[in-house]
């Protein structure tokens, strides 16, 4: 095949191992002042300071010169759904009203197999000019929105999991496919993009209320058929939907008790939300290895709650953050995390920027189970990462001034930052995203 060597000099931070304390997390920090990345074909070649590191620049590579930036892995979003795009901000109403009057109607347009990619294309430049190099995305019910997302990514080569929504009731009857075409039209696109290059599969079920007994039991079909797919759905988000679900399912014991009966927790099993669970849950999630999403601008915005962080550390549980578009208000992962902060602020705990920064790199990537792949500067990884300008503003500026040490920077950088802060973005070693 191709090969290319580039070489990027600059300040570098990233997590060097995933960890089961946030506060191991400084321990395993790597903050290197002036240091070269030096990439081979896509994947990291090398990674260290630049004093060390410069002689292995063949003289033909152009060092592209980031220093006063700072350059972080790419980050990863754990929960978005892509056909929500054209809808974020939809005014009032909480989930499952704001399902029915804003969400059912918008992702009908996914039908169209031109709509969807021209929305595919919109999507995918909006993650990349908010310095999000991965995440785990909803389509809609039709496998042309997936098959055009899939397509859009694979032409610059995205590490991306996506899959085709599963609903057959409790939705309009345009939106709603059944136990058998549900099952066909999720086999054909696993077989087609599953592994293709870097893209990956999820069962997407979209949650208790849209899916029939059958249906579940299709989705856990799949998934033993092929049991290196990823499973992706919404839990215990909000007060009504958990009601109606035990309502559906007055056989299961509770809400996660349904998933998990038809076999769809486990390690890549990865859970939206999650901000009511009951102690049993907890447990539930932590024994099978399963992963949440912890979408906070969606959480605030929807009305539906405060995510309990610190006893997902406790028991166990890898959280990655979602942006969780269009419930959740921004793409951008430092607004995110922004609102991480204050929904720990609500509950009198603190969100450190060294957990933050590590909730979206490294540890979003072990949430995903692609940490053996992604989230650091380790040989051998895919090289997808951020230029980050922590002064893109006169404010910013002045606040950065006035901060003395590395977490402080981070940390004003994460509160004050948005889209202005993302100054490029590299996906497979090429530069995809150039802030003008
Ligand atoms: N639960 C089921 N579907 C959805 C959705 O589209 N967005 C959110 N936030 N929750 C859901
Ligand atoms: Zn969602």
């Amino acid at each position: 095949g191709e090969h290319t060597i580039k070489a990027v000099r600059g300040s570098f931070l990233d997590v060097t191992r995933t960890v089961e304390h946030p506060e191991e997390i400084e321990s395993a920090l790597r903050y290197i002042e002036d240091g070269l990345l030096l990439i081979r074909n896509g994947k990291v070649e090398w990674f260290g300071e630049w004093q060390a590191g410069k002689e292995k620049v063949p003289a033909s590579v152009r060092v592209r010169d980031y220093r006063g930036k700072l350059v972080v892995p790419g980050f990863v979003d754990t929960h978005i759904h892509y056909p929500q795009s054209e809808m974020v901000g939809a005014y009032g109403e909480q989930l499952l009203e704001w399902l029915n009057k804003h969400t059912f109607p918008t992702e009908r347009r996914y039908a169209d197999l031109d709509y969807s990619r021209e929305m595919s294309s919109f999507f995918l430049k909006q993650l990349l000019r908010n310095g999000t190099t991965t995440a785990l995305v909803f389509g809609t019910v039709h496998p042309e929105s997936v098959d055009a997302l899939f397509e859009a990514a694979s032409h610059i080569n995205m590490r991306m999991i996506a899959g085709k929504v599963m609903m057959d009731r409790n939705a309009p009857d345009y939106l709603l496919d059944t136990p058998e075409s549900s099952y066909q039209q999720s086999k054909q696109l696993i077989e087609r993009w599953h592994k293709n290059g870097r893209l990956l599969y999820a069962i997407t079920p979209r949650f208790a209320p849209t899916s029939t007994p059958e249906q579940l039991e299709v989705a856990r079909r799949l998934r033993e058929e092929y049991p290196d797919t990823w499973v992706h759905t919404h839990l215990c988000e909000n007060v009504d939907e958990i009601a109606w679900v035990k309502a559906l399912f007055p056989e299961r014991d509770g809400y996660l008790d349904v998933y998990h009966h038809y076999g769809l927790t486990g390690r890549k099993s990865v859970f939206a939300h999650c901000v009511h669970l009951e102690e049993k849950e907890w447990d539930c999630l932590s024994h099978t290895h399963s992963s949440i999403a912890f979408c906070p601008t969606s959480n605030l915005y929807l009305g539906s709650g405060l995510f309990n962080l610190q006893k997902a550390w406790r028991k166990k549980v890898a959280v990655g953050i979602g942006t969780d578009i269009g419930a959740g208000t921004t793409f951008n992962m430092l607004q995110t995390l922004n609102e991480a902060y204050k929904v720990m602020q609500l509950q009198g705990c603190r969100l450190s920027a060294w957990e933050a920064f590590y909730l979206a790199t490294l540890g979003g990537a072990s949430s995903l189970g692609l940490d053996d792949c992604i989230g650091n500067f380790h040989p051998g990884k895919e090289a997808d990462f951020v230029v980050l300008e922590p002064t893109a503003t006169p404010l910013q500026q002045l606040r950065y001034d006035n901060s003395v040490s590395l977490i402080d920077k981070l940390f004003v950088l994460i509160t004050l930052g948005d889209d202005r802060s993302i100054y490029r973005t590299y996906v497979d070693g090429r530069l995809v995203y150039e802030r003008t």
